[in-house]
């Protein structure tokens, strides 16, 4: 299992040392939540924050979105040279359009379905992705209660992805920590962030490595 810690959870008056704290205690991805106030009731960062963080990161970034609108934001945070970015399928009329905008830029294309939204949503987008993030809460905020019937969903994905495109990854985002994380593995998931787990733990090596199952 890759682990992605989410730094919405991060101390931002210290985010330069928790970057390096995650890189060194053993992270896969960094998975970074940008929010416009208008798809979710939260906003975050913009490139001024993450141009820095991209520096700093020995680790690659993931980059998740949610907004309304999706071509500018992967416009503007193209130039972090993100390994992955990821929209919501909820909030975009052309998944496929984007997709190729995003792997034009070299960056891996990934999509993100809310807790309502079914895996066949996507069916005819597997082909072209890397990635499927599941979410397992309502995207905004951190700290939420995971939603157990990701794990159902996440199941079922792993069918359509086997049939599809068996190199693209499962996701799940949203209150994983070392209680769920062997229902995850066994459903098939590929990778987790986890926010508040991590950063809430005294030692983010050993809160990562619980995950690394
Ligand atoms: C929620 C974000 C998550 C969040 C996860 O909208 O997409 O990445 O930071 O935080 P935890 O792990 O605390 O649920
Ligand atoms: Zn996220």
């Amino acid at each position: 299992m890759l682990v992605a810690p989410s730094i919405l959870s991060a101390d931002f008056g210290n985010l330069a040392n928790e970057i390096k704290a995650i890189c060194d205690g053993g992270c896969d991805l960094i998975h970074v939540d940008v929010m416009d106030g208008h798809f979710v009731p939260n906003m975050t960062i913009g490139p001024v924050v993450v141009n820095p963080v991209a520096k700093v990161a020995t680790k690659p970034l993931d980059i998740h979105l949610m907004v309304e609108d999706n071509t500018f934001f992967v416009e503007l945070f193209a130039p972090c040279k993100p390994l992955y970015i990821s929209f919501h399928i909820e909030s975009e009329n052309h998944p496929h359009r984007l997709i190729q905008k995003i792997r034009d830029y070299g960056i891996k294309p990934a999509i993100v379905l809310n807790p309502h939204t079914p895996p066949e949503a996507i069916e005819y987008l597997l082909e072209d992705l890397d990635m499927v993030l599941l979410m397992s809460v309502n995207p905004g905020f951190g700290g939420q209660k995971f939603i157990p019937s990701v794990i159902e969903k996440a199941k079922k994905l792993k069918e359509l992805i086997n049939k599809k495109n068996p190199n693209c990854l499962i996701q799940v985002d949203g209150g994983v920590n070392d209680k769920n994380i062997h229902d995850l593995k066994e459903a098939g998931v590929d990778v987790v962030v986890a926010g508040s787990y991590v950063f809430g733990n005294d030692d983010y090596s050993k809160a990562i490595k619980s995950l690394q199952v």
